[in-house]
């Protein structure tokens, strides 16, 4: 079989812009962009009417994660194989040790677990307890696994949770070594609390979920994680970024200067949360997950964001759990194991409610789907790139083609999907991951164990000094009068 594969009269699109091109993979690699390419030999795909694109880059998916007493159902193969048939060709999964667990023991777990992956994958790594040991653990992540992101919970008292002073020796353990930290920000404290008063209250189904989770818990925890952060002088990601006051601290801190990223998540951005009153016990708790689907105000202030830069990359906390999974929380919504699926569907959920609405353009559609999340964990221009050279994890786009969202349809292993019923324009026609077809004519050809490790080296230590002196800076000597 030949390893030349040339596709032929489509628009290519990068985050830089778009251009009708032909594009020659070489193997694992792109060869080259440009017009009326010929290459004897090659198998031809016609592009005609479609976009070429860089795959999608989900960077926060947790497959095969146990969690809440349980594990989550779709696994690094599932997982990566419907990712693909969505046209995400890489993710980045998360390292999450328990309480005390050894850092490279869960590493070297996650590791193991990944190796059946069908597409690329890499890992930020949890800091959840601390201690000499951990510390010298991340050093050993960031210069011999390379591995340059750190996740913090700032919830989940009484397992994952990272205090305050955890919080501060990772951030500066991570500064030293030019990697970046990101948050889940909730105040785990606040969380907790609130949870008891409901659940008293005799609030004990999915309703009692958003309640015991408001919007200013989040806004909280993001602006102290951010102010941390620029005290320490180390540049942050935010996860999930759900609501209004989570945005205006990121917006805040941008705006001074500071070097703060943030995510969002496709589902926050069209589904509400009117779903947690739906009489249906089971719907309402299979969107259990944390932060909880928010009003429409916040959807509305997310979507401002993503247009105007301040959230950068949007993803999809990939973390799936069946019905009969979420059904622990039965008396007691505390219980429900927290997490949604979606790793199929993010590329057509926001290229029909953010491209074909005109929120977004192709070219920004590239930008927050794969190359700003390839820049910011360093993985750029390998991954979310055009350029000859890069990794031939491609998506042939089909603008026109519909599809209806269904669990009777869908690829991933879970009995429901958050969008059931969701009518979307704008689908993967075909996906290439390193250059391996691996999703044409609505059929998976994915082979367990042909995903890699991603390698991503930290950055560049000039960031963190550079941080760390702003942060530190006395006033100049003009100013004193
Ligand atoms: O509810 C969620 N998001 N579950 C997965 C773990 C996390 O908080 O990201
Ligand atoms: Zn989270
Ligand atoms: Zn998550």
């Amino acid at each position: 079989m030949s390893d030349m594969i040339l596709i032929k009269g489509g628009t290519v699109v990068s985050a830089e812009g778009e251009a009708k091109a032909d594009v020659l993979v070489l193997g694992e690699q792109i060869a080259e962009v440009g017009e009326d390419i010929e290459a004897e030999g090659a198998r031809v795909i016609d592009a005609s009417g479609a976009y070429v694109m860089p795959g999608g880059i989900d960077p926060h998916t947790h497959m095969e994660l146990p969690f809440m007493g349980t594990v989550a159902s779709e696994d690094f193969f599932t997982g990566t194989s419907a990712a693909a048939a969505g046209g995400t060709t890489s993710i980045i999964d998360f390292v999450i040790p328990g309480p005390q667990q050894d850092i490279l023991e869960a590493y070297r777990q996650w590791r193991g677990w990944a190796e059946k992956s069908a597409t690329d994958y890499g890992f930020h790594v949890a800091i959840t307890w601390w201690d000499d040991s951990v510390k010298a653990a991340m050093k050993t992540l960031v210069q011999e696994e390379d591995v340059n992101s750190f996740k913090h919970f700032m919830a989940y008292k009484n397992a994952i949770m990272c205090d305050d002073e955890t919080l501060v020796n990772s951030f500066s353990t991570a500064r030293d070594l030019g990697a970046l930290c990101t948050v889940h920000a909730e105040n785990g404290e606040l969380v907790f609390r609130l949870q008891q008063e409901i659940f008293e209250k005799g609030i004990t189904g999915p309703e009692g979920h958003p309640l015991s989770r408001p919007p200013q818990v989040e806004g909280e925890a993001a602006n102290r994680a951010i102010r941390i952060a620029e005290v320490l002088g180390v540049p942050l990601y935010l996860v999930h970024t759900s609501c209004r006051q989570a945005l205006e601290a990121v917006t805040r801190a941008r705006l001074e200067g500071q070097r703060v990223f943030a995510e969002v998540l496709a589902q926050h951005l069209v589904i509400n949360d009117s779903v947690y009153r739906d009489p249906d016990w089971n719907v309402a708790a299979h969107h259990v997950m944390s932060p909880p689907f928010r009003g429409h105000e916040h959807q509305a202030a997310l979507w401002r964001g993503l247009q105007a830069g301040m959230l950068q990359t949007t993803a999809t906390d990939h973390c799936c759990f069946c019905t009969d999974q979420k059904a622990a929380g039965k008396d007691d919504f505390r219980a429900i194991p927290n997490g949604t699926g979606g790793v199929e569907d993010r590329m057509s959920v926001l290229w029909h409610h953010g491209v074909r609405t005109g929120k977004l353009t192709p070219s920004e559609f590239v930008a927050v789907t794969s190359t700003n999340t390839a820049k910011i964990f360093n993985l750029h221009p390998q991954k979310g790139s055009m350029q000859p050279g890069a990794d031939a994890d491609l998506v042939i786009w089909d603008p026109e083609a519909s599809r209806t969202i269904s669990k009777e349809t869908h690829h991933q292993n879970v009995d429901y999907n958050i969008y059931e019923g969701m009518e979307v324009t704008g689908v993967a026609a075909t996906t290439l991951s390193r250059g391996r077809v691996v999703w044409e004519d609505g059929q998976l050809k994915t082979e367990r164990g042909t995903g890699k490790y991603l390698k991503r080296a930290p950055f560049a230590p000039y960031w963190a000094a550079q941080q760390r002196k702003n942060a530190l800076a006395e006033p100049t000597a003009v100013d004193r009068g």
